[in-house]
């Protein structure tokens, strides 16, 4: 009995492994909303307003004001967040990833260069202005870049979770001390290109 029964253990843990849907998305919640404190609480609990300084006409540096769970707590269980980008002059946000969430993208000034890379390595980019819109899927890398290099652009993002994450493909790649030799082959360069990379993302 006891032999048999460990005979299935597998069988079993194969069958849950494939039944198993695999969650990368904010999970469901059983109540309205979460409050660290029902005693406290009130309207201004589901109110934040650190995005009120978004429009700043002149960014000094690409600049992201972001208003997720961390931000704004009564956001917990509700799978939405926002976040604001301000691009100066030239500004661009390099390639990068967020592996918890799709991305809705509106210019609110100026025009944008959008694009992201499906799984095949095909680019889907567009040039964006004032009130379009650009879906990155989830998980996919991507970027912005203000082409005009006279005038800032700002645009603001909408998450499809609290924490949608961010993976910076630069910075993963080449400032978290992944051996060299190994950044070398892999993008058939030399060690001395990988090291002058590094050296460029440190400033
Ligand atoms: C919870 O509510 C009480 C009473 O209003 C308050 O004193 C306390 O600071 C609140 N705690 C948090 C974490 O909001
Ligand atoms: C912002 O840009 C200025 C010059 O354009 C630079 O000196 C400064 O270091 C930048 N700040 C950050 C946080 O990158
Ligand atoms: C897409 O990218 C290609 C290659 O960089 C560029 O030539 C083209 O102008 C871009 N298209 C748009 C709509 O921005
Ligand atoms: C930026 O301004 C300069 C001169 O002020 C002009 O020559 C250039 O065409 C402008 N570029 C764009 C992209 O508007």
């Amino acid at each position: 009995m006891a032999i048999k029964s460990f005979l299935l253990m597998p069988l079993v843990l194969t069958i849950l492994a494939i039944s198993r849907p695999s969650h990368a998305n904010d999970p469901d919640i059983l109540t309205d909303f979460i409050t660290p404190n029902t005693s406290s609480l009130s309207p201004s609990f589901f109110t934040y307003s650190g995005l009120s300084a978004f429009y700043n006409p002149d960014p000094k540096n690409f600049t992201v004001i972001k208003a997720s769970m961390t931000e704004f707590p009564a956001l917990n269980g509700q799978s939405v967040s926002y976040a604001v980008l301000q691009f100066p002059a030239a500004g661009v946000n390099p390639p990068h990833t967020h592996p918890r969430a799709a991305e809705l993208f509106l210019v609110l000034m100026g025009t944008l260069e959008v694009g992201f890379v499906d799984t095949k390595n095909v680019l889907y980019n567009q040039t964006l202005q004032e009130g379009d819109m650009f879906v990155f899927p989830k998980g996919l890398v991507h970027f912005q870049y203000n082409r005009n290099h006279n005038q800032s652009a700002i645009a603001v993002s909408a998450f499809g979770s609290v924490n949608a994450g961010l993976l910076s493909v630069p910075k993963s790649v080449f400032t978290t001390g992944i051996d060299e030799n190994v950044l070398a082959m892999s993008f058939k360069t030399d060690v001395p290109t990988v090291q002058k990379i590094e050296l460029g993302l440190k400033k």
